[in-house]
């Protein structure tokens, strides 16, 4: 079948789409974007993470056909242009990449939570990414990483 969809505001086209390929195959393989990771293929590692509609979900356990018509961000599409996401700026200062395997599910993740909670408690923090698994960096400075995105897109730090 034929799949067309709208990815990181272009529309794109991936033709021969098998019934039950993912929509992460198909923005990996088809459309050239590998920066969503494809760790577990089961929805465990949160990996995949991209923007469905304006909303956080695994890509791998999106059915291709099921993005027909509909709008996808991955992290490719967060950057503008050369220039960084602050949430993606914020992970690089921090040291909070390692492998770097879960990096562009957490930033993701990171991503909506602050564009819904301006300055999120720890608690808050935890609980966004509680999907996201990390086997490197012990969590704590992904945690640093997403409080300094957070102030500085609220002002209160550099
Ligand atoms: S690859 Fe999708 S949740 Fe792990
Ligand atoms: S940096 Fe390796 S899994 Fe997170």
């Amino acid at each position: 079948m034929r799949v067309r969809l709208t990815v990181n505001g272009r529309v794109e086209t991936a033709d021969d789409v098998w019934e039950g390929e993912s929509l992460l195959y198909v923005l990996r393989e088809r459309l050239g974007l590998p920066g969503s990771k494809n760790a577990c293929e089961q929805g465990e590692c949160g990996s995949c993470t991209v923007y469905l509609d304006g909303l956080p979900v695994c890509a791998c356990l999106v059915a291709a056909g099921q993005a027909e018509g509909r709008e996808v961000r991955t992290v490719e599409g967060l950057a503008d242009g050369d220039r960084l996401d602050p949430v993606q700026e914020a992970f690089v200062e921090c040291g909070a990449v390692q492998c770097g395997f879960c990096t562009p599910g957490l930033v993701v993740q990171a991503h909506d939570l602050i564009a819904r909670v301006p300055l999120p408690s720890d608690a808050e923090i935890r609980e966004a990414l509680a999907g996201n698994l990390c086997r490197c960096t012990g969590y704590e400075k992904i945690l640093d990483a997403v409080r300094l995105a957070a102030a500085r897109r609220a002002g209160t730090s550099r």
